[in-house]
């Protein structure tokens, strides 16, 4: 590893291989052999217009995209799509059912930590009026405290509606470290078979710090999964979307029936029509993540990953409890809920959580300090954090367990 580089366990933006940051900077002076770099090239050219579709190629290949659904590049962010998802999905209920009343045009939101939280926010502000939202489930209902976003809820706290404009929920919630499983049928994975049945359901997931992880379940069930880069593909910038073709609608149309209307640069359909480049893409985001998927092929793709994301989040999960047992760590996400990609967990002392994080730097390791609004330590593990760094990260958290748990207690600890 270049020297001054550390271990960077950030949330996100978040760590990149260096492998691919090294052929970057060449990209960045020459492209391809075109003599222009990648940030001065025209999207026009044939050669970005080639690479933009292997990269395509490569998603659809790696998560068994099947031809039902178009994959799109946009900018905005996860973000812009909590808006883009209800103004495009409302548009196609109005075009399927022109002249419901507006309380019968229903979004049902599931709410597992604050990413789902501030989608369901975005929903009621945009529709109001022209929609109504269902909370189908909300996990604080659930929670030790009443009040913690620290669970997946049991399929009993599930109240879908009959034909809803859309279904909603985060997989992998990033600020409190809960996920939902992917083995079909666990207790915390989502509930499709809860579902309306008989209908091409509008279900929409928010995927922006699982993509890549490890396969999707049930991919071919969702109308969109969307991702912004930053976490598991490139840097921000750009935001990956896997759309089923019904859902492609004429904004417009549905617009003249009364719908929300829809922002050119929101309209799923335009980047559909024209290879994701209606406008200018971010060219740089695009051309650094087809490299980083490029490697993720050569090493073995969702299946590596997940394979040794599987086994990292372990180590980590194993290590919380040592510290656990010993009074030293406490774990913030009932078992069975926790991310594999955002492990958050709250050190027990006074001033333990400042040492941990100065210990922690002292070795290289940054980006350890848990979200504001959940306080603590998350502990990121996308793809490019290596199994080697997850190895010292863990040793460290026991040297820094052995440490304190030897200290006389202070009474009454409290956790910091
Ligand atoms: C799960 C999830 N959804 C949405 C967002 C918002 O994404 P953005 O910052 O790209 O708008 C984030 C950001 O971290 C996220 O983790």
């Amino acid at each position: 590893m270049t020297e001054s580089r550390v271990a960077n366990f950030g949330a996100g933006p978040s760590a990149l291989p260096e492998s691919v940051l090294t052929e970057a900077a060449q990209g960045l002076l020459n492209f391809n052999n075109t003599g222009i770099g990648i940030a001065e090239i025209s999207h026009r050219s044939k050669e970005f217009g080639a690479y933009i579709k292997d990269f395509e190629e490569i998603i659809r290949e790696q998560l068994d995209v099947p031809s039902t659904h178009s994959i799109l590049f946009v900018q905005g962010g996860g973000t812009g799509q909590f808006s883009a998802v209800v103004l495009n999905l409302l548009a196609r209920h109005r075009l399927l059912h022109p002249d419901l009343p507006y309380d019968q045009r229903i979004m049902d939101y599931v709410v597992t930590g604050s990413w789902s939280k501030a989608a369901a926010d975005e929903a009621r502000r945009l529709s109001a009026g022209k929609a109504m939202l269902n909370i189908a489930a909300d996990a604080r209902g659930h929670s030790a405290d009443g009040k913690s976003f620290d669970n997946i809820p049991p399929h009993s706290a599930y109240k879908f509606s009959a034909d809803p404009a859309l279904i909603y929920y985060c997989e992998n919630e990033t600020v409190n470290g809960v996920q939902f499983a992917h083995e079909d049928g666990a207790p915390t994975a989502f509930p499709f078979h809860l579902l309306p049945k008989n209908t091409l359901l509008p279900l929409v997931a928010d995927y922006s710090s699982s993509f890549m992880s490890r396969p999707i379940p049930r991919l071919a069930d969702h109308a969109i999964v969307y991702a912004g880069a930053q976490k598991n593909v490139g840097p921000a910038g750009l935001t990956i979307l896997i759309v089923r073709n019904d859902c492609i609608v004429d904004v417009d149309a549905a617009a003249r029936l009364g719908a929300v209307p829809v922002p050119i640069g929101m309209a799923y359909a335009p980047y559909a029509k024209n290879d994701s480049m209606p406008n200018t893409p971010p060219v740089l985001a695009v051309y650094i993540s087809g490299l980083v998927m490029k490697r993720n092929q050569e090493l073995g793709g969702v299946a590596y990953y997940e394979a040794v994301n599987r086994r990292k989040q372990e180590k980590v999960y194993e290590v919380v409890k040592e510290g656990e047992a010993k009074g030293v760590l406490r774990g913030k996400v009932k078992e069975g809920s926790g991310s594999w990609m955002n492990i958050v967990f709250g050190v027990v002392g006074d001033g333990a959580e400042g040492r941990f994080l100065a210990g922690a730097e002292k070795k290289g390791m940054k980006g350890l300090k848990g979200h504001r609004s959940v306080g603590g330590i998350r502990v990121s593990l996308y793809n490019a954090v290596t199994e080697e760094q997850t190895d010292e990260l863990v040793a460290y958290i026991k040297e820094f367990i052995a440490e304190e748990a030897a200290k006389p207690a202070a009474v009454p600890a409290v956790e910091t």
